[in-house]
Formats: C-alpha cells, structure tokens, sequence
C-alpha cells in the first residue's frame, strides 16, 4: 500500500489558510499554490539519494556530496496542476515538464482525458504527478494509469488538499504510489468538490467561472 504523508510543516499550514479563504484573489492565490509547491518539493525531496564526490574548496580537497539516482519529471495534471509546477522546478530546476489534460465531466465526474506529452527516457525518470486537488481520486487514478500504461515505474502523487475517498481510491488502484498532501480534509459534498477545501482550483488560479 502507497504511503501517505501530510505535511503539517507551520508554515505550509498557514499559507494554506489563506488559499482556502475565499476572499484571497487570484494574483495572491497563485502566489500561494507556488509558494507552498516550492515547501512540498523541500520536503518530498528529503529522501533522494546522494552519492559522495571530491571538492577541491579553496583549503583543502574535501568529500563532499551531490545527487544521485533517477532523474525527475513533474507532471502536472492540466490545468490546475500547472499551478505547482514552477514553485517545484525553484528547487528542482533540472526537471523535466510532462504533461497531462484531464477534466472532470461535471455529470459523471469521471475524467477525460485530452492531451499527454512524456519525455522520451519514461522509464529513467522519477515522476511527480501534481495537482492542487485529489477529490474523487479520478483525475489522479487515470493521470498514473496514462504514465504506466507509456512504461513510468516511479511515480508519487502529490497535492494541496485530499479527500479521504480520493486517498482511499488512489491507495487501491495505484498500491505502489506514495501520496504527499498538505492537508487530508472531511469529506466530499454531493457535486464532487471537496469540504471544507478551496473550491475550484482551477478557476481560482486562472480567474475563470
Ligand atoms: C480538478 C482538479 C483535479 C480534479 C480532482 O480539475 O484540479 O484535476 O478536479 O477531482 P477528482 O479527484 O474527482 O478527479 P478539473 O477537472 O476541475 O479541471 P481544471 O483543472 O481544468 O479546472
Ligand atoms: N476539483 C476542484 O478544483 N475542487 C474540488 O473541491 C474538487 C475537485
């Protein structure tokens, strides 16, 4: 069963605080989605491996240590995911970009999918799925599915806000993948939207209704 880790790091807490306010405006409210992408991509990163190497410093030749292991890929699901994207590559800055187009039908909730561009070395990479919101768990389950089906075997999702069905939902279908959120919230209402959550992320970062 995938992991789930929530982030309940201060400052990332607080800052969420203002992104679910529904009086923040949409200049501010994409600040924050970057702002709080860049502390996740801090601590998702904690774990990476290092490799040591020899550095000349200007008083001695030291061992020192850099990076190692697989290259990274965000993904970000179209479109609110692309909110997250450049508060990661702050840290991550030699990531590669995938993408991927879902939308939620309003009727069934289900996602369909319109669009998908992977870097062409899919089985070397590390893949971050990224996505203000896991309601459902449909985008997410059918954004892995497209990534698995292309030959990705490293993947972890990560997002601002769950549902406990979306967790539940992409716990069952994807075993392997790790889940990191900001904040697991209480439930789903009857339209699919997350309670008491932010809304809609999408039109929020982008000012559309
Ligand atoms: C939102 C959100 C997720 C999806 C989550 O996207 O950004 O992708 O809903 O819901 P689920 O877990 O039930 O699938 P939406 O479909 O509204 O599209 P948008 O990003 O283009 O606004
Ligand atoms: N998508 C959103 O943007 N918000 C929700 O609460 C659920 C799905």
């Amino acid at each position: 069963m995938g992991k789930v880790y929530v982030f309940d790091h201060p400052l990332i807490q607080h800052k969420l605080t203002f992104i679910r306010d529904k009086n923040t405006g949409t200049k501010e409210f994409r600040e924050l989605v970057d702002e709080v992408a860049t502390l996740m991509a801090f601590e998702i990163t904690r774990d990476m491996p290092l490799e040591e190497v020899e550095t000349e410093t200007p008083v001695v030749t030291a061992k020192t240590k850099v990076l190692a292991g697989k290259k990274m890929a965000i993904v970000p699901i179209l479109r609110a995911g692309l909110g997250m994207v450049d508060g990661m590559l702050k840290l991550i800055p030699a990531a590669k970009v995938a993408h991927i187009g879902l939308y939620r039908d309003p009727e069934t909730l289900q996602p369909v999918e319109y669009y998908a561009k992977f870097p062409a070395d899919i089985e070397e990479r590390d893949f971050y799925v990224v996505d203000p919101m896991l309601a459902t768990g449909g985008s997410a389950i059918e954004a892995i599915n497209s990534l698995k089906k292309r030959g990705a075997t490293s993947i972890k999702f990560m997002c601002l806000i769950a549902a406990p069905e979306g967790v539940e939902a992409l716990q069952k279908a994807h075993p392997d993948v790790d889940i990191y959120i900001a904040a697991k919230d209480e439930k789903l209402n009857d339209h699919g939207y997350i309670v008491p959550g932010l809304g809609d992320a999408g039109d929020r970062l982008f000012g559309t209704k």
